[in-house]
């Protein structure tokens, strides 16, 4: 890799609303249809909103309006952005790259399942047993989890097609390709999730779902997890901690403003979130009372309320069911691209800045490398077992840890807080003063510390899934590890333009605020 490449001009948002849009498609994904309605069930109910606003509030939008403030007061991509933030920060850009390699890998997955099972909707391929045509029929899931297996061909098809639109979309680049296509799937999700919700609060039981959804359990707000559960479910739900935000914002023009669309982005992905769990509640009544049994006992999240409980439902439907089954994973489908487009994003705009390479070679060199790991490990009949640990461990030691370390650094060892207040207040709407300080630099932390050491003592206490050590330390800890050694190694190396960088440089934005303080 060459050290000499100057920043090129950069590319840029065509409006504001093309911005927010895509911001708020990154945030919407898996994480708000399949992850938030069993989190907040599980803890507290109604009550469980309590912790949730606080954490949005405290948390989720201070660290929104962090990485909007680097990138745009940077303007480079995640790697290049923190170093230029300070040199001790370059190795959590890089970082966040190798987070992003890992769940990008692994998300696409998902999403070619989605698509293979709009076709299954329609003729109920699942038959009377979806558990046993998940696991066995579709996956063919081996019996004990290894990392390497025979292909799939049902997944590796849809898997293939999955990220050819992918990187064609980030082909196209930021205005023609993201901001296009985030405009038309957004709007498009927004439609499709409110009929399949509508339709949903028509079924019978709905009503029971709903009350069991948000019938509060007070008691839940004296518990630590319950607050643990809604600061991780802030995080993964805003897509902050990945680099995203740093990299999104890179593209706004100078003057954008930056606190304006954090409260935006941060509330249309909640409400969107709230409409997720009114969706799957009222689904789940209906499931509940055909079986005849109490609402609880039908709750489930991710995989097995996408590809079990669903297709359970799409077949005790009387009429229209194949329309619900193609609304329920359609929408699946929208929220995840318009997600994996973002988290793809990110490795590419590093590479593009760091090797000078334009867009199309950064995307095929990048985009299919990402590709072909995603293709050679997931479509396989280990795929469920390494994507269940890659996803725990790269969530939980990746994400929600760069996020704190992003933190610690610029506000402890770099004291970089009030510079970039200033630079956020100078141009936003909202002054976000003092008070972001103290909840980015304090709350902050500290809810981020106690969720990774809570989370450690769990991990040896007992193994993840009942899997076996030397599998969690390979799809597990080994991944966890190898994006921050990654992103340690990619800083050592030296980066000429982004150290020869100085406040004041033309391309630079804000700094001269740092100058003029
Ligand atoms: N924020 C994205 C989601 O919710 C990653 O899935």
């Amino acid at each position: 890799m060459t050290a000499e490449v100057e920043d090129r001009p950069r590319e840029q948002w065509g409006t504001r609303a093309g911005f927010l849009l895509a911001a708020i498609g990154s945030a919407v994904g898996l994480g708000n249809i399949w992850r938030f309605p069993k989190e907040a069930y599980d803890n507290g109910g109604g009550a469980f909103m309590v912790p949730y606003l606080i954490a949005l509030l405290s948390a989720g939008i201070p660290l929104l309006i962090f990485e909007y403030a680097v990138g745009h007061r940077h303007r480079a991509s995640a790697p290049r952005s923190m170093r230029r933030l300070g040199r001790p920060a370059a190795f959590i850009g890089w970082w966040q790259v190798g987070i992003c390699f890992f769940i990008a890998t692994y998300y696409a997955v998902i999403l070619a399942w989605s698509v293979r099972y709009i076709g299954f909707s329609t003729s109920k391929a699942w038959g009377d047993d979806p558990a046993a045509f998940f696991q066995n029929d579709f996956l063919h899931t081996a019996d004990a989890p290894a990392l390497l297996g025979a292909f799939v061909p049902g997944v590796l098809v849809p898997l293939i097609g999955v990220w050819i639109a992918t990187l064609l979309v980030l082909a196209l680049g930021v205005k023609r390709g993201i901001e296009k296509a985030n405009k038309i799937f957004i709007p498009l999700l927004v439609v499709l999730f409110s009929i399949l919700v509508v339709r949903a609060l028509f079924l019978p039981g709905a009503g029971d779902g709903l009350n069991a959804l948000f019938t509060p359990d007070w008691s839940a707000i004296t518990d630590g997890s319950v607050w643990q559960a809604a600061y991780g479910q802030i995080f993964f739900s805003l897509s902050v901690g990945f680099g995203i935000m740093v990299t999104y914002s890179s593209y706004l023009k100078r003057k954008a403003d930056l606190t304006g669309s954090a409260l935006v982005a941060g509330f249309a992905n909640s409400a969107f979130e709230i409409l997720a769990g009114i969706g799957v509640f009222a689904t789940l009544g209906f499931m509940a009372l055909q079986a005849q049994v109490p609402v609880g006992e039908v709750v489930q999240g991710g995989t097995g309320l996408a590809f079990i409980a669903f297709p359970q439902v799409i077949s005790e439907l009387s009429g229209g069911s194949a329309l619900f089954g193609v609304l329920f994973f359609g929408s699946l489908l929208i929220a995840g691209i318009t997600s994996l487009m973002s988290i793809v994003e990110v490795i590419v705009s590093a590479i593009e800045d760091r090797t000078g390479l334009g867009r199309v070679p950064a995307v095929l060199a990048v985009g299919g490398l990402t590709a072909m790991v995603s293709i050679a490990f997931y479509p396989t009949e280990n795929g469920l077992y390494i994507l269940d640990t890659v996803d725990h461990f790269i969530n939980s030691y990746g994400i929600v840890l760069a996020a704190l370390v992003a933190i610690l650094v610029a506000a402890v060892v770099l004291r970089k807080l009030p510079v970039l207040q200033r630079h956020v207040d100078a141009i936003s709407s909202v002054r976000v003063g003092t008070l972001w300080q103290v909840l980015l630099g304090v709350v902050a932390p500290i809810m981020l510390v106690w969720m990774s050491v809570d989370s450690l003592i769990k991990e040896f206490s007992e193994n993840y899934g009942g899997y076996s050590t030397s599998f969690l330390l390979a799809a597990g800890w080994g991944v966890a590890g190898l994006a921050l050694f990654f992103g340690i190694g990619m800083s050592l190396v030296p980066d000429r333009n982004a150290d020869g960088f100085t406040p004041g440089d033309p391309g630079d934005h804000g700094a001269r605020e740092e100058v003029n303080a």
